[in-house]
């Protein structure tokens, strides 16, 4: 009975796996706070997208770390066309083809040697526009790489526009953008930061929101919209969940939320302990994620919830 008056269903098409690329490893590293998830090698990502197609997941989102030598103020290995993650993007484009909707995050964070999302000032402040110009070339070069969708993830002003106008102009009318449009200053990131060998210092309270607001999410929501987003993601999930709500409310477009690092080593932190239902908590922090108005889901859970919802 419950089965059948169930308001929210999960499904495998919900989710999108997030996974982790490095330079110059020949076998996958672990990540510590993320018990079960790996920086892959070049040929374990491919085995990885392939397992998603297999457990029935919709989607991938790559994130690319380079060798550290690679890191420098303007974050250049993310818009070489031989850098990590355009790299990963033509792997996977030949091994899954259009079997996944293969996503990837457009952000300097990763590739700069401050580890900000940004390029930074003299002052050493992110300078919105000059980032923006990066960001231009980032969406070509992911574009070229294959990738299907691209997820502005920085949080400057303007992002979107810029991004949907370069691809526009270099003959990629048919790539869309997830703008990661609600993006909050969060200390749930922290264990992504070991995932990426991220180098920032300090924090990101200039450009991402604050906790305390909500107003402002939807003034992004707006903005994002206006300037070409396809689809809007709010991120984290868990504990913005009337974020998630009310933007559900307000659009016509997809709503994606990012269940990110932070939440994930949470529940398997608790369960390592013993003090908790794992697979029962998982799938109750999805579903509740889906009953907010989430369409898609990306968590570092998709397989496995994936392969649970078959
Ligand atoms: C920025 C980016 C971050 C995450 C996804 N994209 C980190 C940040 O803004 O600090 C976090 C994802 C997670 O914590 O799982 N490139």
């Amino acid at each position: 009975m419950r089965r059948m008056v169930a308001e929210t269903r999960l499904h495998p098409a919900d989710l999108i796996l997030p996974a982790f690329v490095r330079e110059g490893i020949d076998t996958p590293v672990p990540i510590e706070a993320m018990p079960g998830v790996v920086q892959h090698t070049r040929e374990t990502l491919k085995k990885a997208a392939v397992e998603a197609v297999e457990a029935g997941v919709s989607g991938i989102m790559l994130f690319g770390v380079p060798e550290d030598a690679k890191k420098d103020n303007a974050g250049t290995a993310g818009t070489d066309p031989d850098g990590i993650l355009q790299v990963a993007l033509r792997d996977v484009r030949a091994e899954v083809g259009d079997d996944l909707v293969i996503m990837s995050d457009l952000c300097l964070d990763e590739f700069t040697d401050h580890g900000h999302c940004g390029v930074l000032d003299d002052a050493g402040r992110v300078d919105n526009d000059a980032t923006l110009e990066r960001y231009a070339e980032m969406a070509q070069v992911q574009a070229d790489a294959g990738a299907h969708v691209v997820g502005p993830s920085g949080m400057m002003d303007g992002q979107v526009g810029v991004v949907r106008d370069a691809l526009d102009q270099t003959g990629h009318e048919d790539v869309s953008i997830l703008a990661y449009t609600v993006k909050y200053s969060s200390a749930f990131y922290g264990p992504f930061r070991e995932a990426v060998g991220s180098s920032l210092q300090g924090d990101r309270k200039t450009y991402q929101q604050d906790p305390a607001n909500a107003r402002e999410s939807l003034r992004e929501l707006a903005l994002d919209l206006e300037e070409g987003a396809d689809m809007v993601m709010v991120k984290p999930a868990g504990p913005y969940l009337d974020i998630l709500a009310k933007v559900a409310e307000s659009v016509d477009v997809p709503v994606s939320a990012y269940q990110i690092s932070g939440e994930y080593a949470m529940v398997e932190a608790a369960a390592e302990k013993g003090w908790i239902d794992r697979d029962k908590a998982i799938l109750e922090t999805l579903t509740g994620i889906k009953r907010a108005g989430a369409s898609t889901i990306l968590t570092y859970w998709a397989v496995e919830a994936a392969r649970a919802l078959r």
